[in-house]
């Protein structure tokens, strides 16, 4: 009887001990950190691209350090300096421009903490400054507006002269949207880029160079090629304040396919909208994990992304999610 009680009372003195060691385990499973560094807030894709990647960290119990650069390349460097201070886990951002990043990612590298790029690429010689690079391919999307302007006129003899709202001088996605249209149009004279100026991604800067563009070339402007949704919003304004009909009589031709710019498409003022999504947070978390776990992840993860002719429009508008 006395061993039958001691048995029983080192079964339960066991499962205890197994139990508390499992728990305080558990507990002592250390929670990543990831410094994020983003853009600004310069537009309606880079609002819902934060919400994203907030949302998504918080669902993955990943600790989010997050700060904004407005847009500011020395803001970014700020940051990411001061994410290495803190010894997080790994580094994350997205790039106002291409270039100037070496000696920063240097010191990341020296710190043993890893970089992942998101939305935007770098120009840098040395790729193992970076793990990978997750967003969307630019220069297609380029291609894609480029292609849509070729077959939209493939029965006008021209001229057809394109006026270009560009984004963030130097960033990504104002280089190779502008290389990807280029490259389509070239061997073709009827197009010509007759204007290009930045309109830095926001709604007020497309409506300012817009109305410049008008007062400068009036009736001579059949497209307007519009880096994206916001800067392609303010034009439209500066388009209908002087007098001019965007979407009938100029040809507008936009980037991210944002809620804005499909309601823009189903009142009949942008004609298309190539597709840039800012839904990035949930691979960037896995890819957050991924690289804390040791695994290996490619170079460049590339989002998958179409076009929207305004024929679409009202019938999508309702699935759209950003
Ligand atoms: O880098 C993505 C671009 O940045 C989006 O097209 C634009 O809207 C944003 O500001």
């Amino acid at each position: 009887m006395k061993s039958n009680r001691r048995a029983v009372l080192g079964t339960l003195l066991c499962s205890t001990l197994i139990l508390t060691t499992g728990l305080s385990a558990h507990a002592d499973e250390k929670k990543i950190t990831l410094g994020f560094a983003q853009v600004g807030a310069e537009s309606a894709w880079r609002t819902a691209n934060t919400v994203s990647v907030k949302s998504a960290a918080q669902q993955a119990g990943i600790n989010l350090k997050f700060s904004d650069a407005q847009q500011k390349q020395e803001n970014q460097i700020k940051a990411i300096r001061s994410y290495i201070a803190q010894k997080v886990d790994v580094i994350a951002f997205s790039p106002v421009v291409e270039t100037g990043w070496e000696p920063i990612l240097i010191e990341a590298k020296n710190a043993k903490i890893p970089v992942i790029l998101t939305d935007r690429n770098i120009d840098v010689k040395d790729k193992s400054l970076y793990v990978t690079m997750i967003g969307s391919d630019f220069l297609e999307e380029g291609r894609r507006g480029g292609k849509w302007l070729e077959d939209h006129y493939k029965n006008d003899p021209g001229p057809i002269n394109i006026v270009e709202l560009q984004g963030t001088v130097g960033s990504a996605p104002a280089n190779d949207r502008r290389a990807g249209l280029l490259e389509v149009i070239k061997n073709d004279p009827k197009f010509k880029v007759i204007a290009s100026q930045s309109g830095d991604f926001t709604l007020a800067g497309g409506k300012q160079v817009m109305e410049a563009f008008a007062k400068t070339y009036g009736k001579q402007i059949n497209v307007v090629y519009a880096h994206n949704d916001d800067m392609a919003l303010g034009a439209i304004q500066a388009m209908e304040e002087a007098g001019m009909k965007p979407g009938k009589d100029i040809t507008v031709v936009s980037f991210d396919a944002t809620k804005g710019g499909f309601e823009a498409m189903v009142a009949g003022k942008i004609n298309v909208d190539v597709e840039c999504s800012p839904l990035l947070g949930p691979q960037l978390m896995s890819a957050v994990k991924d690289v804390v776990a040791g695994k290996p992840l490619p170079k460049r993860i590339v989002t998958e992304e179409t076009i929207f002719p305004m024929s679409v429009a009202a019938q999508t508008l309702p699935q759209r999610k950003y």
